[in-house]
């Protein structure tokens, strides 16, 4: 079953090949989206700063009646965040936040600030974000450390000038948005890569195209499309706070033939309606 299955991050790190999203989970009710989620088997949690739930998610984990080290959790420093001093205060304030010992994962969120998403030039800001993580990964206060929305120079960038290389990408990655030359770079470097919003966010649940080939596995489309990004090599992130959804998503142990493969692969993108306005759906 998906929710046994992990992968081995280049530190010999293992991380649950499915994980709960959370983006859109309310502080107020991350705690019990947690505590479903572990019931229901899941190991894997991914927050960030920028959710304003990490309170709630830390709750989660502390009260989930699983002990801590079979727990994988993901945080993820703020985006506006490029110098050394602001980034070592706030991963200190993502463990006090989260109330735990240590972090599994923490990745950089972006390479840009929001408001600047594949703008200016963060090159020495990023480098001094990634010293902040390499310390308090040495510290032992995050188990593995890595980045999001990172393409092949940010990252040529962390890797020219690191310590430690990073263990993961977190990356828009779903039927029609498979960014492969990058994942095939990652994996050339030894960069586990993470595939957020593998559901587009939504925005694929009606693709009639997507149904008919979800139909002939016996399967929904989020299963399809969850399933897709695990054979792709990646972690996959849905997000949900209904515990209904989170079995059904773990409900993933079917094949999908290469020709299927191919086709979500070459989907047409998905119009992201009123959710473009997020720079992560903007197309950039
Ligand atoms: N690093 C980054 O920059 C970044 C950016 C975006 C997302 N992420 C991460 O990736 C996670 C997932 O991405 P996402 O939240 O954008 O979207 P997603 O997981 O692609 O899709 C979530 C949507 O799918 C629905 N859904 C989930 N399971 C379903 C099911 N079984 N049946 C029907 N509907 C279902 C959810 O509704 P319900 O809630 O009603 O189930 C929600 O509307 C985030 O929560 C976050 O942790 C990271």
């Amino acid at each position: 079953m998906i929710l046994n299955e992990t992968y081995t991050l280049s530190n010999d790190v293992t991380i649950p090949k499915l994980g709960l999203g959370t983006w859109f989970i309310e502080d107020g009710k991350a705690a019990q989206a947690v505590r479903d989620a572990v019931a229901i088997g899941y190991r894997n949690i991914d927050t960030a700063q920028a959710y304003d739930n990490e309170h709630g998610v830390g709750a989660g984990v502390r009260t989930s009646g699983v002990a801590r080290d079979e727990l994988f959790v993901s945080t993820k420093l703020a985006a506006e965040i490029k110098d050394y001093d602001t980034a070592v205060a706030a991963i200190d304030g993502s463990l006090k936040t989260l109330g735990l010992g240590h972090i599994d994962l923490m990745l950089i969120h972006s390479p840009q600030p929001w408001d600047d998403f594949r703008g200016g030039d963060y090159a020495e800001g990023n480098r001094q974000a990634w010293r902040a993580l390499e310390e308090a990964h040495k510290a032992g206060k995050i188990r593995a450390i890595g980045v999001s929305n990172f393409q092949q120079q940010d990252l040529e960038n962390i890797l020219s000038s690191c310590t430690v290389a990073p263990h993961v990408n977190q990356l828009l990655v779903h039927a029609g948005n498979t960014p492969a030359e990058l994942i095939a770079y990652c994996e050339s470097k030894d960069i586990l890569v993470e595939a957020y919003s593998p559901i587009a966010h939504g925005a694929i649940l009606k693709n009639q195209y997507v149904q008919a080939i979800a139909e002939k596995y016996g399967a929904t489309v989020p299963q399809l499309c969850i399933r897709y990004t695990l054979e792709l090599g990646a972690v996959s992130l849905p997000k949900t706070a209904n515990p209904e959804h989170m079995r059904s998503n773990a409900e993933v142990d079917f094949v999908i033939s290469d020709e299927d493969m191919d086709a979500l692969r070459d989907l047409p993108a998905q119009d992201y309606g009123e959710h473009r306005e997020f720079p992560v759906y903007s197309g950039k």
